[in-house]
């Protein structure tokens, strides 16, 4: 399996790194995409890709909640340590408008900037969109590029998800441990998405999968994510990683 969104690089490893590594790759995860975030977070991510390399992959971006009044030198930051090969993606960019509605304006245009930068550059996008479905559709608009990418930690409605299938036909929703919760509004719909359309992630430490929910999560946690998937969608658990590995290897290019 690949984990497309891990946060390994986050503090809330620094005391059992080690183990929560090889934790992950026991249950099977052969590698992994770490969504940047900003600045203050850049060196400890570079520093986890030099130490997996071949393993860990990093993206670059400013992420919507770190937009603040210093988001130019932000932006500028993202350009300034952009170096071709390194990154596997351009995030994790985007809108959200649950957290803070303040630097709003701003965050549309920091998002759409980093998605020409993507374009000019081939790159995948990793998308994080909280409340936000209809201002994140205005700025891909605007950009008007043919984009490929992510929408990551997808929380929107099946027709939310037909409306990407049809007008942003590169992308894929990323599936975590939201859609092992009960009641989960995701999980009702996942038997009429085919799997080509779906990136495994956890989102690594956060949205932890049942049964761990309310604890910190861990790449690991990803089978239990797969296994839910599988059930939801009457397969196999080896052809559900099978497909969902293949999809993240052609998006991120691994
Ligand atoms: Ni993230």
């Amino acid at each position: 399996m690949i984990d497309t969104h891990s946060h390994i690089y986050d503090e809330a490893y620094d005391e059992d790194f080690n183990d929560v590594l090889q934790r992950a790759k026991d249950a099977g995860v052969g590698k992994m995409v770490m969504p940047g975030i900003d600045s203050k977070c850049h060196d400890r991510m570079m520093e986890c890709a030099r130490k997996l390399e071949g393993y860990a992959y990093p993206a670059i971006g400013l992420h919507p909640t770190s937009v603040d009044q210093s988001w130019r030198d932000e932006l500028q930051f993202v350009w300034d340590n952009y170096r071709p090969g390194d990154f596997v993606a351009i995030g994790e960019i985007g809108l959200d408008e649950y957290w803070s509605k303040d630097f709003l304006e701003e965050q549309k245009r920091v998002f759409e900037d980093q998605l020409t930068f993507a374009w000019e550059r081939d790159l995948p996008v990793i998308i994080h969109a909280r409340n936000a479905t209809e201002d994140i559709f205005d700025c891909l608009d605007r950009v008007g590029k043919t984009l490929r990418g992510v929408f990551h930690a997808f929380s929107g409605s099946y027709e939310t998800y037909c409306r990407i299938k049809k007008s942003y036909g590169g992308f894929k929703i990323g599936v975590g441990g939201v859609v092992t919760y009960k009641n989960s509004h995701l999980a009702a719909f996942m038997d009429k998405v085919p799997l080509e359309d779906i990136l495994l992630e956890t989102d690594a430490p956060w949205l932890t999968p049942v049964p761990f929910r309310g604890k910190r999560n861990e790449s690991a946690y990803i089978r239990y994510t797969a296994q839910k998937l599988a059930e939801l969608k009457g397969l196999s658990i080896e052809e559900t990683d099978a497909v969902t590995t293949d999809n993240a290897i052609k998006i991120f290019g691994l």
